[in-house]
């Protein structure tokens, strides 16, 4: 297995072009499928999530170029008649569920594998049940198999007891050609969700609201072939910002919205990181103050990102004063917390809430485990400012979602490089 060898870096200094959103690009190759024409999605990033998605729309009969000198996927949809994902593609990434809801729109029926859980939580899909129920389809999960089924789809109201990312994703998709308007209440309200649903407009679709907790979409009879670019990625630019701050750096980020991370801007600068607009980007210095403790709450958009926990944490732990986690999103994201702990970082786990007590001593390196994807982030980040190595193992996660991490960082001056076991 692949892991991370990380020395003690020292500041960072440098600049980094921030990578296609996954998260936008993944449910938003997911909604090609709602059409027969053609669709070229640009600034799509080169991550592992990314080629399972074109694998699965491959087996469903699309035909998918991948010109990775121009970031650029064009997905041909006239092909697709196979309703059924592949197993062995489903179990490889959760966001497969994503083409639950276009399948149903575009063949009338969906089977599908119940994405698993994974280390963060059980990430159940009743959300994304209830909304395809409410636009007249059938949906049975039985065996760990999700068969839905619908001879027309309606535009009803479908109100989201949690503003899930995906579910909101899905029962907009499938709304979008579904007979009549559909309103989604307490719909999410994330960047990458307003990101979808632009590209969705672009194929004919109409829907209003999106990036808002109320979503109208007014379903029409065909959509057609679009091109789109996707957003930046702003949990990679949240981490960049990150790892400027914990090594006491100074960073320009480019190719970055600074609008969708706000939060991680006020949090940084409460920790006396000082963060200014430039015309090619955003600076994000960590050697200018002393950097003292903050608190963090994870919250829906516009909230603090869950998937910013992780990588905050570990910039927590170096600074003065005690700081308090509290994970609302998923039941089950400290794992990184057992890993910072074996490199010396104080951290108490009650539940949902981690409390860092300001520590003096700073980390030591330590052979550290990944558990997800912004976990293993976190622990590089860490290794970056710790005494000594660090190994992190289970690095596959990281791969998935971030475009050359370690040739990026690198060019930062971090010490870091990858070792096949
Ligand atoms: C998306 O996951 C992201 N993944 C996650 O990023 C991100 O952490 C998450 O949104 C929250 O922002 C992609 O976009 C591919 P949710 P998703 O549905 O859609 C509960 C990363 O690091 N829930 O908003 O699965 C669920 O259990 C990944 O890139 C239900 O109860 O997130 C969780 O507690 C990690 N029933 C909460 O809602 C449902 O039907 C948020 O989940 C669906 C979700």
């Amino acid at each position: 297995m692949a892991k991370y060898i990380v020395e003690n870096s020292g500041p960072l200094y440098g600049e980094v072009e921030i990578s296609g959103a996954k998260n936008a690009a993944l449910p938003i190759l997911a909604a090609t499928v709602l059409t027969d024409g053609v669709c070229e999605i640009n600034e799509v990033p080169r991550l592992k999530d990314i080629d399972v998605m074109c694998r699965i729309l491959r087996s469903l009969g699309a035909k998918v170029e991948e010109n990775w000198d121009e970031h650029t996927v064009t997905v041909d949809g006239s092909g697709i008649n196979v309703s059924e994902v592949p197993y062995d593609l489903v179990k490889l990434m959760r966001a497969s569920i994503f083409v639950m809801g276009p399948l149903l729109a575009r063949l009338g029926k969906a089977t599908i594998a119940q994405p698993g859980g994974c280390a963060i939580g059980n990430r159940p899909i009743d959300l994304h049940a209830k909304g395809l129920r409410t636009l007249g389809a059938r949906v049975m999960i039985s065996e760990g198999m999700v068969y839905a089924a619908a001879d027309k789809l309606t535009g009803a109201l479908v109100y989201l007891d949690f503003p899930s990312v995906g579910a909101t994703e899905n029962i907009m998709m499938a709304a979008a050609v579904a007979e009549g308007t559909t309103i989604i209440e307490n719909a999410a309200e994330e960047p990458e969700i307003v990101d979808l649903a632009s590209f969705l407009n672009r194929m004919g679709a109409k829907i209003k609201g999106a990036g808002t907790d109320t979503i109208r979409i007014e379903g029409v009879e065909k959509l057609h072939g679009a091109r789109h670019a996707v957003i930046p990625d702003r949990i990679e630019t949240g981490t960049f910002m990150v790892a400027a701050a914990i090594t006491r750096g100074n960073v320009l980020i480019k190719n970055c919205l600074p609008d969708h991370v706000r939060p991680v801007i006020a949090k940084l600068i409460e920790c006396g990181a000082v963060i200014q607009d430039e015309m090619e980007g955003m600076r994000v210095r960590g050697d200018i103050n002393r950097l003292v403790a903050t608190d963090i709450k994870t919250l829906p958009y516009p909230g603090f990102p869950t998937d910013m926990q992780a990588p905050f944490m570990a910039l927590l732990t170096t600074v003065s004063g005690s700081s308090t986690v509290i994970e609302t999103v998923f039941e089950n994201r400290f794992m990184h917390a057992q890993e910072l702990s074996k490199m010396g970082a104080n951290i108490r786990v009650d539940g949902r809430v981690a409390s860092i007590p300001g520590d003096k001593c700073p980390l030591e390196g330590a052979q550290v485990v990944s558990t997800d994807l912004r976990a293993g982030a976190a622990l590089v980040l860490a290794g970056l400012v710790a005494k000594g190595t660090t190994e992190v193992s289970q690095i596959y996660h990281v791969e998935r979602g971030y475009e050359n991490f370690v040739e990026k960082m690198s060019k930062l001056g971090a010490k870091i490089r990858l070792v096949e076991d």
